[in-house]
């Protein structure tokens, strides 16, 4: 009988929990946004994240869109981050008509550089955009001294990092703005949905406007004014109601989830830790001021990733690598502005993501045992 492969990601569902929140849902006859679980959802986030005000989106795009539009940019603004991240971290800005600049990443946790940071920054620089890769987190105060004495706006792109956490307080907690992603990637979900979270007091009452098209409609909502209208730029960033209702029930059960994950994820550790002394492969610096979410487990091969992922999916492992490099793609150069950038070339082209996902009946004891026994047979 064919093994069935195991799937990078299984995205977990709470189905009794969702039709029953669909039936209340049902009751206030509110499908749209902005309703009953939009507002629980927010409550969970800054209760939970430590931050004073949050705002669900109907992705992490949206809510980078969002944070570009209340920064105001104007064109050649420029906005420091790494090249090896997501498409939306830097076209967020890219749409505003400001310029990314691409600086490079660390080889212990693959999150930006922090010492190419100051080297980067102009007169046109407005902001720094730290992403806290596979929940890892950079060392924050020394970006944030560095900001507040250039006056430079801080976000943290935060798609990953739901629950980690630097120096035990929650990542999103720290910048002007952060950015969470509920994609079902990602490790709570609703298919596709996202948060702007914001600490900086002075952005939150234009982000209410901005998401709504434009309009004061949450004034409106709340009786102070009689009727809304059009009164800045804006959007349709919000997320619907349906998909709050499904997302709230994996928020509750957020905590549980990321504990499972991360036992997980030293699982895998301990397995691979031994052909890093053999000099096989690198791991992630598991530092101090960093508590992660087991959001990616990932090594970083010295030779040969293709035979590597091969080798894997050929015995029923869904292994992956990860981003191709911002500044070397097609918009990237058209568009941005790129420093020296070395290790981001070098990892992505080495790193391997293994399959992770809060389900030990399938991540289980026995498929821990079949790891150690591919990986000797790969490595003998
Ligand atoms: C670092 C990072 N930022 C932003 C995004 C965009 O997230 P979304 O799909 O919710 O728009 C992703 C997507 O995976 C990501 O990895």
């Amino acid at each position: 009988m064919k093994k069935k492969m195991i799937p990078f990601n299984k995205a977990k569902t709470y189905d009794q929990e969702f039709l029953r929140n669909f039936r209340i849902l049902k009751k206030k006859t509110n499908y749209s946004a902005c309703g009953y679980y939009t507002k629980k959802c927010e409550k969970w986030i800054n209760r939970n994240l430590k931050t004073k005000f949050s705002v669900m989106t109907h992705s992490c795009t949206a809510a980078l869109e969002m944070a570009a539009l209340l920064l105001d940019l104007k064109k050649n603004d420029e906005v420091i981050m790494p090249s090896y991240t997501f498409v939306s971290t830097a076209n967020a800005f890219v749409l505003r008509g400001a310029k990314p600049v691409f600086i490079d990443i660390n080889v212990e946790n693959l999150n930006i550089d922090i010492n190419q940071i100051e080297k980067a920054i102009t007169k046109k620089t407005k902001a720094i955009v730290i992403v806290h890769y596979a929940g890892m987190s950079c060392e924050i105060d020394k970006v944030k001294k560095i900001a507040k004495k250039r006056n430079i706006y801080l976000i943290e792109d935060a798609a990953h990092s739901i629950l980690a956490y630097y120096k035990n307080k929650p990542l999103g907690s720290f910048g002007d703005f952060a950015t969470l992603s509920f994609h079902e990637s990602k490790n709570m979900h609703c298919g596709q949905g996202g948060a702007l979270l914001i600490n900086n007091q002075k952005f939150i009452r234009r982000a209410k406007i901005i998401r709504d098209k434009g309009t004061n409609r949450d004034q409106f909502s709340k009786n102070l004014v009689s009727k809304y209208s059009w009164v800045d730029v804006g959007s349709s960033f919000a997320l619907n109601e349906i998909l709050a209702s499904f997302l709230y029930p994996q928020l509750e059960k957020a905590k549980k989830n990321t504990k499972i994950r991360v036992s997980i994820w030293n699982s895998y550790y301990g397995l691979f830790k031994k052909y890093v002394k053999k000099g096989y492969l690198d791991l992630p610096t598991q530092n101090d001021y960093s508590q992660h979410n087991g959001h990616i487990f990932f090594v970083i091969l010295k030779n040969k990733r293709k035979d590597f992922i091969n080798f894997f999916k050929k015995r029923g492992i869904n292994c992956l690598f990860h981003y191709t490099p911002l500044h070397n793609s097609i918009a990237g150069k058209k568009f941005s502005i790129s420093k020296k950038i070395i290790n981001t070339n070098d990892i992505s082209n080495r790193i391997v993501r293994f399959p992770i996902f809060s389900d030990k009946k399938i991540l289980s004891k026995k498929y821990f045992e079949e790891i150690k026994f591919y990986l000797e047979e790969y490595f003998k």
